[in-house]
C-alpha cells in the first residue's frame, strides 16, 4: 500500500485564500505541540487550532481498528466545531494508518506527519539508524515500505516504546519523569556493530521532541534526532501559502476531548506554547 502521506489530496497547492485561514492541529495528545510551534512559525497570521483527543491517549497501543474509527468520529466533530481550511495531522501513528480515510471522508486537505527515514538514510554516515515510535507506528506496514522504499542501504533497527509518550505528557504536566525512565525507552536505539555505530535517530512521534534536551544528556553517544515537525510546516505553506501579513493572529483556541490531565503546571505549559484557553468537548473512548 502507498500513498502520498506529506501532500495534500492533490499535492497542487490550493487555491489563494484571500481572508485569514483556519488552520487545526491535531494529535491524540500533546505531542502535537512540537508541530504546532513549526505551524505558527511559518503562518503566524493564521488562525490556529489545538486539538487533543486526550481521551483516547495513547493512540500507539490501541488497535488498529479502534483508531480509525475513533479519528473519524473525533474529526467529524471537529470540523463542525471548527470549519479549518487545513489540517495537520500532528501524529505519526494516526498519520500512518488513517490518512487515506481522512482524505476520502473530508473535502478539505490534509498534512500528514510520517517516520523520517527518508532524511534519515540521507544522513546517516554508519548506515546504522533506529526509529523511534510508538507500537502503533512501528506495526505499520506504511513504516515498513517507508523503509523499503528509502533506506534499502542503511540498517534500520525499529523501536516501538511503550511508555515515552506518556512520560513527554507526564514531565510536561509538571510530573517528575527520573532519567532512568526515559533511558530505558531510548537505550535500544543505540546499536554497535564491529562495523560501527547508529548515529541518526528518527523522532517518529511527535511527543518525543518535547523531551529532546533530555535524551541529548543521557543518550550513550551523541547522534543526530530527527524532528519532522519543520517539514511539516513546509508542506503546508506549499499547500496554503505563505503569509498574507506580518500581524500574529492571536492565541491559539484548544479543543480536548478530556481535560482531565490539565494541571496548573500544563496550563501554564501551553500558555508558553500560545494557547490561553482549552475547550472541552467531551468524547468519552467507548471500547466493546
Ligand atoms: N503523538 C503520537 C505520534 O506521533 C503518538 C502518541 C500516542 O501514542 O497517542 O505517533
Amino acid at each position: 500500500m502507498r500513498f502520498d502521506l506529506m501532500a495534500g489530496t492533490a499535492a497542487a497547492p490550493l487555491a489563494p485564500i484571500a481572508r485569514t485561514p483556519v488552520v487545526l492541529v491535531f494529535d491524540s495528545g500533546l505531542g502535537g505541540l512540537t508541530v504546532l510551534a513549526e505551524v505558527r512559525r511559518a503562518r503566524p497570521d493564521a488562525r490556529v487550532v489545538y486539538a487533543a483527543d486526550d481521551a483516547a491517549f495513547p493512540y500507539g497501543g490501541l488497535p488498529e481498528a479502534v483508531v480509525l474509527s475513533r479519528v473519524l468520529a473525533v474529526m467529524e466533530r471537529l470540523m463542525a466545531l471548527h470549519a479549518p481550511d487545513l489540517v495537520v495531522i500532528a501524529c505519526n501513528t494516526m498519520t500512518t494508518l488513517v490518512l487515506p480515510a481522512l482524505r476520502a471522508r473530508f473535502a478539505v486537505p490534509f498534512v500528514g506527519t510520517v517516520p523520517a527515514i527518508k532524511p534519515a538514510a540521507a544522513a546517516t554516515r554508519s548506515g546504522l539508524v533506529s526509529v523511534l515510535a510508538t507500537p502503533g507506528t512501528v506495526r505499520r506496514d506504511y513504516t515498513r515500505d517507508l523503509i523499503d522504499t528509502y533506506a534499502g542501504g542503511c540498517a534500520v533497527t525499529l523501536v516501538g516504546a511503550t511508555g515515552l509518550a506518556s512520560l513527554a505528557e507526564a514531565d510536561l504536566s509538571g510530573l517528575p519523569v527520573p532519567d532512568a525512565a526515559i533511558l530505558a525507552e531510548i537505550a535500544p536505539c543505540f546499536v554497535e556493530t564491529p562495523a560501527g555505530r547508529t548515529d541518526v535517530v528518527v523522532l517518529a512521534c511527535t511527543h518525543y521532541p518535547l523531551l529532546l534536551a533530555r535524551y541529548a544528556r543521557i543518550a550513550p553517544w551523541p547522534v543526530t534526532w530527527i524532528d519532522p515537525a519543520p517539514a511539516v510546516a513546509r508542506r503546508m505553506v506549499h499547500l496554503l501559502g505563505g503569509p498574507l501579513h506580518d500581524e500574529p493572529a492571536g492565541p491559539v483556541a484548544a479543543t480536548f476531548t478530556s481535560g482531565a490531565r490539565l494541571t496548573p503546571a500544563l496550563r501554564t505549559a501551553l500558555g508558553e506554547r500560545g494557547i490561553a484557553e482549552v475547550a472541552v468537548e467531551a468524547m468519552p473512548l467507548v471500547l466493546q
